[in-house]
């Protein structure tokens, strides 16, 4: 496993993270403690640091936070949690009034994620999404005081557009206060749309990328190429459309392309993002353990820039 800074910042993350969005989540193995306590050992074992998490994730808002403090126990202490607040969680945190980025809301979700996940601090807590009811100046301000308050390390958002990446930024450094360091954002070789702005914003000020849907929800894995969805896999019970409306001859494609270097669909989609500009780690879901320690090896390999050519043909950048 890889270790890389999350931008220019000092946090150290693995190359390959948990997306923990599958902890707690129905009709997954992962469902259970103790499917998620397997899933989350096998990732420790593998060398993963990184477990992405958010106080929305779950059957039920708060389960997956839940889940996953009880699973890492006394290791919490040798990894990097990752949560966000910020979408609607049902009333969770107390009435928000949708203004989940205010001040008011956010003193409330950290309390309430620090006891979900059993601990007295979150290494890196990320805005999910922005709320234009709140101006960015009062949220940078309300985390830069859980900052200093130690109940929070690192701050860090997610689906921002390369503007408000750079509006923050400049708040930020104006206030003096804690900045951004890292961007979380739908990025895979199907979706590149943040190849535009999002990622020249990040490279820029040196915050770290940490790519969403990495797996395109398991497109990018191959298991979907023959156009069947395999029993029990997310496309079966979720999201069914994204398998109505693929289109199979890219991923048979992708597969060729695969085949053709001797490694699978799966290593192509992470090594591809591991190897972009400003990525930090990929943050794959996954439901088994099996599957965490194959994702976990997944990024080695090394693609050639006819590789990169190649990819660009059958996954045109967009435009
Ligand atoms: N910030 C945001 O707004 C946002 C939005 C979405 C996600 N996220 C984060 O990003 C993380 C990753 O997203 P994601 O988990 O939804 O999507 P993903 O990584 O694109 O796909 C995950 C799915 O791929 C399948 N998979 C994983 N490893 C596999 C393997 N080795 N072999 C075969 N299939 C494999 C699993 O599906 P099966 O269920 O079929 O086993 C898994 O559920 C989330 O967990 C979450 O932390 C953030």
């Amino acid at each position: 496993m890889d270790y890389r800074r999350l931008g220019t910042s000092g946090l150290t993350v693995s190359a390959v993270g948990l997306g923990c969005n599958n902890l707690g989540r129905e009709s997954t193995a992962s469902e259970s403690q103790r499917g998620a306590t397997a899933l989350v050992s096998a990732a420790v074992e593998a060398g993963i640091t990184l477990f992405d998490t958010a106080d929305s994730y779950g059957r039920t808002p708060g389960l997956s936070e839940e889940l996953l403090g009880k699973a890492l126990g006394r290791k919490r202490e040798d990894v990097v949690i990752a949560t966000k607040f910020g979408l609607d969680v049902n009333g969770l945190n107390g009435r928000d009034f949708s203004a989940r980025g205010s001040r008011r809301y956010i003193m409330t979700a950290v309390e309430s994620s620090l006891k979900r996940l059993g601990t007295d601090w979150i290494d890196l807590y990320q805005f999910h999404a922005p709320d234009p009811a709140t101006p960015i100046d009062e949220t940078l301000a309300a985390m830069d005081d859980l900052v200093r308050a130690g109940k929070v390390r690192y701050i860090g958002h997610s689906n921002r557009s390369g503007w408000s990446i750079a509006e923050a930024e400049f708040i930020a450094r104006h206030n003096g206060g804690a900045r951004f360091i890292s961007a979380q954002n739908h990025y895979n070789l199907l979706n590149r749309k943040v190849e535009a702005e999002v990622l020249p914003a990040s490279a820029a000020y040196g915050i770290g990328v940490l790519p969403y849907f990495p797996l395109a929800n398991g497109l990018l894995t191959g298991k979907y190429s023959s156009g069947k969805a395999p029993a029990g896999s997310r496309l079966t019970h979720s999201r069914t459309n994204l398998l109505a409306t693929a289109d199979m001859d890219q991923l048979r494609l992708f597969g060729d392309f695969a085949r053709a270097r001797d490694v699978s669909e799966l290593e192509v989609a992470f090594s591809w993002l591991a190897s972009r500009p400003a990525v930090a780690s990929v943050i794959a879901g996954a439901t088994r353990p099996e599957q965490v320690r194959q994702n976990a090896v997944a990024a080695n390999w090394q693609p050639s820039e006819a590789d990169l050519g190649e990819l660009d043909v059958i996954f045109p950048p967009a435009s």
